[in-house]
């Protein structure tokens, strides 16, 4: 396949303006209008509904993935708070509270009164948010990003809560703690067991995967607000890391890399989750765009712009080339097999991170560039092909309580994939996920923000 990301790059470097066929767009477009999916009664009533039903849930379990076979279609499967994917259904309330402050007009709330909506809100994303101050805490993880950034940061940035921007601070010191000087980047993880690999030393491992890079903004954040430049310098040196052991000359990525910590020499480059160590893993490649554009945020290090943008057009690429039905619902792995005529399962939230991080290319590159369009492309082929609902089912009822029909998924989103790879001990694959609801909703307030809804 052939990547036509040479000339934008070198244009980029030389300082010039991109492609002149690159669509671009205004801020002042109002483009966010043609999808009312992302903005519908029927999503908040679902996630209102799952966090007051499931409140018994709390302290120990948060939701994590919503199957689509065997004996509960359609519901919440609950994970334990040590998950690394416990943050996101906080973040999801949070997303929804930010709404009801900030763009009161883009939450729709029925015959409820916005003010009881609103407070409670606060309330119920308070609660779900609370237990998780104590993984804040950990050390055997580097996912404190995902932990504690989506519910926390917002709880400080709308209400000022002391509390919460501690909770950053002491998280960011503790992912520091895996910064290791001899490898220049934070260990993520400690161990790796499948069918495959049984590695839990150490001392002569060093595990490092793309995912890592969306946890960096944690570090970034509290060192900014503190003033700790050594949190900084951390997550900066790390970036430069993955971008040498992870990210492809051609701008795909590994997922997985091991780096003897003794002389720093690569052990091998694999694939965990994705489908062969040589293939893309789609997830993998769009939380290496967002990592990459949110390091460029805070650093303005033109090389991390440069390697957002190949990552991206990389991941587009492969999107826009490929020619089966709804081309921008990513595949699981870009390189993933159709067998007799098959297609391989999706992975929406792949999409929707990418999305994401796409509208903040976007905004670094000041609006002119093709991300914007690629960006709504992706969410408008979602919700045609796996919104699991018909958008004007729900209503708000003032309580949460609102009546379910039978069969409505829980999830906003379906088709979605957490690991299908060969090796895995838990193979999974089509399910709903809360990372890909969250994601649904950030990028509604992102375009909020952006003023382009
Ligand atoms: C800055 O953060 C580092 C890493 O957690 C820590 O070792 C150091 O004590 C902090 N510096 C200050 C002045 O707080
Ligand atoms: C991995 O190795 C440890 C010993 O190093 C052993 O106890 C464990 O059973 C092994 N696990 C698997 C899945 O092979
Ligand atoms: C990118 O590089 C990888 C690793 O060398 C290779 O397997 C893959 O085919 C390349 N992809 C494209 C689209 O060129
Ligand atoms: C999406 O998930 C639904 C529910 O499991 C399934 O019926 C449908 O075939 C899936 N679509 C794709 C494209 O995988
Ligand atoms: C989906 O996952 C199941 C196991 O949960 C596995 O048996 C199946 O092969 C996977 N499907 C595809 C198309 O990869």
């Amino acid at each position: 396949m052939k990547l036509n990301i040479l000339p934008f790059l070198s244009a980029l470097s030389m300082g010039l303006a991109l492609p002149s066929d690159a669509p671009s767009r205004r801020f002042d477009q109002n483009i966010g209008i043609d999808l009312p999916a992302l903005f519908s009664e029927t999503t908040t009533a679902k996630i209102w509904r799952t966090a007051v039903d499931s409140i018994s849930q709390l302290p120990g379990k948060f939701p994590n993935y919503v199957p689509s076979t065997g004996s509960n279609i359609g519901q919440y499967v609950f994970s334990d708070i040590s998950a690394w994917t416990s943050g996101f259904f906080p973040g999801s309330l949070y997303e929804l509270l930010e709404r009801s402050v900030r763009f009161p007009d883009h939450l729709k709330t029925g015959s409820v009164d916005p003010e009881d909506i609103h407070d409670q809100l606060l309330d119920l994303s308070r609660q779900w948010a609370k237990p998780l101050q104590t993984q804040a805490f950990r050390t055997n993880t580097h996912d404190l990003g995902f932990l504690i950034m989506p519910a926390f940061q917002k709880d400080w940035e709308l209400t000022g809560n002391q509390d919460s921007l501690d909770t950053i601070v002491t998280a960011a010191h503790s992912l520091a703690t895996r910064f290791d000087p001899r490898v220049k980047a934070v260990r993520s993880w400690d161990s790796l067991v499948n069918k495959r690999q049984n590695i839990t030393n150490k001392e002569t491992n060093f595990l490092v995967i793309i995912d890592s890079m969306c946890n960096m903004d944690l570090l970034f954040y509290a060192g900014h607000h503190t003033g700790n430049q050594t949190l900084i310098d951390i997550a900066t040196a790390h970036a430069h890391t993955v971008r040498r052991n992870i990210v492809r000359k051609n701008y795909s990525t590994f997922h997985c890399c091991n780096i003897d910590p003794q002389n720093d020499q690569i052990k091998f480059q694999e694939t965990v989750q994705g489908y062969k160590d040589w293939s893309t893993w789609s997830r993998g490649q769009a939380w290496g765009i967002l990592g990459y554009i949110q390091t460029y945020r805070w650093t303005k290090d033109a090389v991390f712009l440069q390697t957002a943008i190949g990552l991206a057009e990389y991941f587009v690429n492969r999107l826009s080339k490929s020619s089966h039905t709804h081309p921008y619902v990513p595949l699981w792995d870009f390189d993933a097999p159709t067998v007799d005529g098959v297609l391989p399962p999706r992975d929406t939230s792949a999409g929707l991170v990418a999305a994401n991080a796409l509208l903040l290319l976007h905004q670094a590159l000041q609006g002119e560039s093709p991300y914007l369009d690629h960006a709504l492309q992706i969410v408008r082929e979602t919700i045609d092909l796996s919104l699991s609902h018909d958008p004007a089912s729900l209503t708000l009822s003032p309580n949460g309580k609102t009546a379910v029909p039978a069969g409505n998924w829980d999830s906003v989103l379906m088709n979605a994939t957490i690991n299908n790879n060969e090796y895995s001990l838990s193979r999974s694959n089509n399910t709903g996920l809360v990372y890909a609801d969250y994601y649904f909703l950030r990028f509604g307030n992102r375009l909020l923000e952006m003023a382009f809804a």
